[in-house]
């Protein structure tokens, strides 16, 4: 385990310079799932994905699989998705609904609150020594939501999920409270997988403005985006690792660019959306933006994602298209589409951002290559507070919302526990 020191020497949030070895280096990652992808706030659902008692879907905490399940009273409980006998996934099924759920290797069978209600030969081969009270299935230590979202984390010390958004829920409100009823996810799941450490992805949603006119030239030509407002626009750390890239202030014409539909949508309804969440906040239009440690958004598309690790130089992209609960059907099937041509494999910018991303992981992971730090330094101490946008605000090309994002790894990764965290 490295300390407090040898983390310092990883990561310099001050100074924008981060070693190389933090996207490649197997301990690091080992000691990476144990102390921020157990000790945070992970996303795992949307409740519209299962909207009903004992609907349930499956999602990963780190790499760990875990079961989202509506009980019988409509209270959201998350498992691990392994059996107590010998680790069978519980659970095959990537959704549906269920009052039990049976362990297809020997027949253990467990309540969707967790219990093992069922257990073969508990007579004749137990014979009835087996405590069924002590082998439930693992609950996961806290689960919360904030509109919409269904969030979970191992550790019990973590702070309440409110505290850990921070000003994001500023920030997330513009896109999951826009509307009456909130938001739901069409079109079931998007998964892929890249040869990249999955930080990569996630700060480039969570500050990477500066790569957007170079990585993506082809996007902006075909589809003729207008970039005038880059300019007046903000990079916005916002809370404990996370950050929003906002444009601002915006005329109401141009708070959807790609689908003309979705354009109609925003314009009609900004009325209401402006009393909901106030004028000022109706004028922010975002590029993208994260959540530490692992997720991300995109209102354009619009989609939330999710960069699931599967070893310092792979990730398991998770995606959804999420639309307002009110809009018509017209307006969610272009939103649909919209998403789908941006993002997953075939995605028009999603393509381009994989190709930087994988070829960065495999260009550090050579021994000399990876004694060599990268750069954070884009904007450095050009921060400031700003009257109506909550949070710490910078130029939109500057890297001063990674900076933020590492700062906040390093200190999950060098503190023993939250409170020495905070
Ligand atoms: S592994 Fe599940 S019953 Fe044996
Ligand atoms: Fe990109």
């Amino acid at each position: 385990m490295l300390d407090k020191l040898e983390m310092n020497s990883l990561v310099n949030a001050e100074t924008g310079k981060v070693s190389r070895r933090i996207f490649v280096d197997q301990a690091l990652y080992e000691q990476e799932l144990e102390q921020v992808f157990a000790r945070s706030w992970l996303y795992v659902a949307h409740e519209s994905q299962i909207p009903n008692p004992v609907d349930f879907v499956s999602a990963y905490m780190g790499e760990d699989p875990v079961l989202v399940i509506r009980d019988s009273r409509g209270k959201i409980n998350a498992f691990l998705n392994t059996c107590r006998h010998r680790g069978m996934r519980v659970c095959r099924a990537d959704e549906g609904n269920a009052a039990a759920f049976t362990c297809t290797y020997h027949g253990w069978t467990y309540g969707n609150d967790g219990k093992l209600v069922g257990v073969p030969g508990y007579k004749e081969y137990y014979y009835e020594e087996l405590d069924m009270e002590q082998w439930g299935l693992v609950p996961v230590t806290q689960v919360d939501t904030y509109k919409g979202l269904i969030f979970g984390t191992f550790d019990a010390e973590t702070p309440p999920l409110r505290e850990f958004l921070g000003d994001m829920a500023y920030y997330l409100d513009r896109f999951l409270d826009k509307r009456e009823g909130g938001t739901e996810i069409i079109g079931g799941t998007h998964k892929w997988v890249v040869q990249a450490n999955w930080k990569l992805a996630a700060e480039n949603f969570i500050g990477d403005s500066y790569h957007f006119p170079v990585t993506h030239a082809s996007t902006i030509r075909v589809r003729s985006l207008d970039q005038s407002y880059r300019g007046r626009g903000f990079s916005i750390r916002a809370g404990f690792g996370h950050g929003v890239l906002a444009d601002w202030p915006v005329e109401p014409h141009m708070l959807f660019q790609g689908s003309e539909t979705a354009q109609r949508y925003m314009i009609e309804n900004l009325p209401e959306m402006a009393e909901r969440l106030g004028a000022d906040r109706m004028k922010l239009r975002y590029g993208a933006g994260g959540l530490f440690p692992n997720m991300a958004f995109l209102d354009i598309r619009p989609q939330i994602m999710v960069f699931h690790p599967r070893g310092p130089q792979k990730t398991e992209v998770w995606a959804w298209c999420f639309v307002d609960k009110a809009a018509s059907p017209e307006v969610k099937e272009a939103l649909r589409l919209n998403m789908l041509r941006g993002a997953g494999p075939g995605g028009i910018t999603e393509q381009d951002d994989m190709e930087n991303w994988n070829m960065c992981t495999a260009s550090s992971r050579g021994f000399v290559a990876s004694h060599h730090d990268f750069n954070y330094a884009l904007a450095l101490g050009r921060e400031h507070d700003h009257e109506q946008l909550p949070g710490s605000v910078a130029p939109r090309v500057s890297e001063h919302n990674q900076r933020g994002f590492y700062g906040s790894w390093a200190k999950l990764m060098a503190g023993k526990s939250w409170s020495q965290v905070r």
